[in-house]
C-alpha cells in the first residue's frame, strides 16, 4: 500500500502554515475568555503567545502536542471554527471568544465518533504522539468531504508527521469511518 507523501522537504518555514490563523491580529493582549470545547475558559496570555502554549501551559490541556513549534510537523492541529488549524502558528492575538476552539479533549460529533471507532478497530496508534493531530485533521476532513478519495486524504493529512509511519492505517481508518457514516 502506498504511504502518504510527506511535504517536509519542500516546505519553507515561512510558507508552511496553510492551516494557521487567518484572522487579522487584534491589538490588545488576550486577557479574557476563550470558547474552548464549548465552554468559556479564562486565559491570561500575552498577544504574541502561541495558542498552543496557552492550551498546554496555561490550561493544562496537553492532548494537543508540541512537536516543532514552527508549523512543520502538524502535531499541534486543533479546530478553529471547525477547520483544522496549527495551534503553534496561531497567536493569542488572533483568537477571540467568537471563535470556537476545539481540541482533542472536546471533539465530538458523528465524524469524531466514527473515526475513534475506526482508529480502535484498525489499531492505528503506535507511539501515539501524532495521533491527536491525526484525528483532528481527519475529523475536519470528513466534515468537509464525507466521502474523501485517497488524494483528498493525502492533501488533508500529509503535513502531519508520523515518526512511526502509521500513514496507511490512518488512511484506512478514514475510509472506514467514511463508510460507516454513509451507512448510518
Ligand atoms: S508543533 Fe505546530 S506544526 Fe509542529
Ligand atoms: S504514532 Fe508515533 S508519531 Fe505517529
Amino acid at each position: 500500500m502506498r504511504t502518504l507523501p510527506l511535504r517536509l522537504a519542500n516546505l519553507p518555514v515561512a510558507a508552511s502554515n496553510p492551516q494557521g490563523c487567518k484572522a487579522a491580529p487584534r491589538q490588545q493582549a488576550s486577557k479574557g475568555s476563550l470558547n474552548i470545547n464549548g465552554r468559556a475558559v479564562a486565559v491570561h496570555a500575552e498577544p504574541d503567545m502561541p495558542l498552543l502554549w496557552a492550551l498546554r501551559c496555561e490550561l493544562g490541556m496537553t492532548g494537543t502536542k508540541f512537536g516543532c513549534g514552527v508549523g512543520i510537523c502538524g502535531a499541534c492541529t486543533i479546530h478553529l471554527d471547525g477547520a483544522a488549524c496549527l495551534a503553534c502558528q496561531t497567536t493569542m492575538s488572533c483568537v477571540g471568544y467568537a471563535q470556537k476552539i476545539t481540541t482533542i479533549e472536546g471533539v465530538q460529533g458523528a465524524e469524531a465518533q466514527a473515526l475513534k471507532a475506526a482508529w480502535i478497530d484498525l489499531d492505528v496508534v503506535q507511539c501515539g504522539y501524532c495521533q491527536s493531530a491525526q484525528l483532528m485533521a481527519a475529523c475536519a476532513l470528513l466534515k468537509q468531504k464525507p466521502d474523501p478519495t485517497d488524494a483528498d486524504i493525502d492533501a488533508a493529512m500529509s503535513n502531519i508527521v508520523c515518526r512511526c509511519g502509521t500513514y496507511p492505517r490512518v488512511r484506512a481508518a478514514i475510509h472506514q469511518a467514511a463508510g460507516k457514516r454513509r451507512l448510518a
